[in-house]
């Protein structure tokens, strides 16, 4: 058992917030939802997107050796011939011969059926990637696949990025995306679903100098995960046994996080080598290679791959955020998120939905939305509402009261200490910012006070 200060957390937990709050719906509900499918509501569909644009921002950006591609979900059939997705992409699988459920043979430990002790068949393997037919015709001809990674369509793009891009070694290629997968067992919520999001990066650089950023990338990639604010001892590094290798791989480690069901796969970071390119070049007849100026040769790049995924992310985030604690004589429920994750930064809070204090809180509102992503909430009492912003992850709450009126201040609330402060209204706006963005901040009120200490 993992000694860590986090109470042990039941997903049933997670599930249940988000489904009460609006991050995330079971997909089709009303006709009695679809198995392993999500749909994320109005809460979530903005922390999806925090978490995506928090990773191009840091990946790609913030980097002067990254470029960013968006291409296609299909692809030409034979990119999955080369890839090697269509012979071994694969798990084993066995069916109970008397209640007829499948397993994955790898995930249960009886050779009797876990569920009814029935007796199972001989594994076989069976292929994950979901089928599907390009225009009217359905036959041989016209089949094609929705992309299980996002990868693939990274390599098939190399020649262009680096034709057009003119970027030098090492360089990376980074991509967020749909990929889908007829997992066979799924489950956990949305830890394994057959529709996923990944954001992956085709790293590529000298043969030789694979093993350096290789370790490179494991570092750069968990502190990735901690800047979320994501707590270390949540998080750690596992390397791929011999036997659990990805046929194009080296070497891998997976970054594990402590879900609620355990140690689980969050991201994995492999050395793909050479594979894929080489692959492409055989299967397409176009050579993929890099021309070396210092020994005015060309080389096939190898590739290190940091590859993770969206709604794992969104999960990690969410059991690491959800807290419960004492208040008064109930429980507090709050969601402790990383401001630059948080669906809200701010929620405008006014205390009567009468003029003037309606004017005001809908002026502040007008202001502070055009910076943050902001929430106005006016329906039912204020406690209620704290309690509201709590769940949902709201980092700061801005009352407007009648004292506004009179003394131009707002009541500032701290999602995590719960301590008030009046601040000027007129300095809501740095105020604000500085917090959110973790900075030392000072604002001088007319009164001559420090704003220190919040
Ligand atoms: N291109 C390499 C690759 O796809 P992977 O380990 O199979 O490697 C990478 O997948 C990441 O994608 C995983 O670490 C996980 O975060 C996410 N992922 C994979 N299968 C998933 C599924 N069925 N549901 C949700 N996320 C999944």
């Amino acid at each position: 058992m993992k000694d860590s200060s986090k109470p042990e957390l039941n997903m049933e937990k997670i599930v249940s917030l988000a489904r009460r709050r609006g991050f995330i719906f079971p997909s089709s509900e009303i006709y009695g939802g679809l198995s392993s499918c999500w749909d994320y509501g109005p809460l979530g569909a903005e922390m999806k997107r925090n978490v995506k644009d928090a990773w191009w921002k840091a990946m790609v950006h913030d980097r002067d050796d990254m470029v960013g591609l968006d291409s296609a979900i299909i692809m030409h059939p034979k990119v999955w011939e080369a890839s090697g997705h269509l012979s071994g992409f694969s798990d084993p699988l066995v069916d109970c011969m008397d209640c007829k459920q499948r397993f994955r043979a790898d995930f249960i430990d009886s050779k009797t059926c876990p569920d009814c002790s029935g007796e199972l068949t001989q594994p076989r393997q069976f292929n994950l990637m979901f089928k599907t037919f390009m225009g009217p015709v359905e036959d041989n001809a016209s089949i094609a696949y929705l992309r299980p990674e996002t990868a693939q369509g990274i390599f098939v793009n190399f020649a262009n990025v680096l034709n057009t891009s003119r970027k030098k070694l090492p360089f990376g290629i980074a991509q967020i995306g749909k990929a889908f997968r007829n997992e066979i067992t799924t489950g956990n919520f949305i830890f394994r679903s057959r529709e996923f999001e990944q954001m992956e990066i085709e790293y590529f650089v000298k043969p030789g100098d694979d093993e350096k950023l290789f370790n490179y990338w494991l570092e750069e990639r968990l502190s990735w995960f901690t800047s979320l604010g994501i707590r270390k001892d949540n998080l750690r590094l596992r390397q791929h046994q011999k036997d659990e290798l990805a046929h194009y791989a080296r070497d891998c480690y997976d970054i594990e996080y402590y879900f609620p069901m355990g140690w689980s796969e969050l991201e994995g970071i492999a050395n793909r080598t050479d594979f894929d390119l080489k692959q492409h070049s055989l299967h397409s007849g176009n050579e993929l290679t890099y021309f070396d100026e210092e020994t005015k040769k060309h080389i096939v790049p190898y590739v290190i791959e940091p590859s993770s995924g969206v709604d794992r992310t969104v999960l990690a985030l969410l059991c690491d955020a959800y807290d419960e604690e004492p208040d008064k004589n109930d429980t507090r429920t709050v969601l402790r998120l990383h401001p630059s994750i948080s669906p809200y930064k701010v929620a405008i809070l006014p205390l009567s939905r009468k003029e003037p204090v309606v004017n005001i809180a809908r002026d502040v509102y007008a202001k502070l939305r055009r910076f943050f992503s902001t929430s106005y909430d006016d329906a039912q009492s204020i406690g209620r509402r704290y309690r509201r912003q709590d769940e949902i992850g709201t980092p700061y709450c801005v009352t407007i009261d009648f004292d506004t009126i009179e003394d131009k201040c707002a009541t500032v609330r701290d999602r995590d200490s719960m301590r008030q402060l009046r601040i000027p209204v007129e300095a809501l706006m740095t105020t604000l910012q500085a917090k959110l963005n973790g900075e030392p901040f000072e604002v001088l009120p007319p009164g001559g006070k420090h704003w220190l200490g919040f």
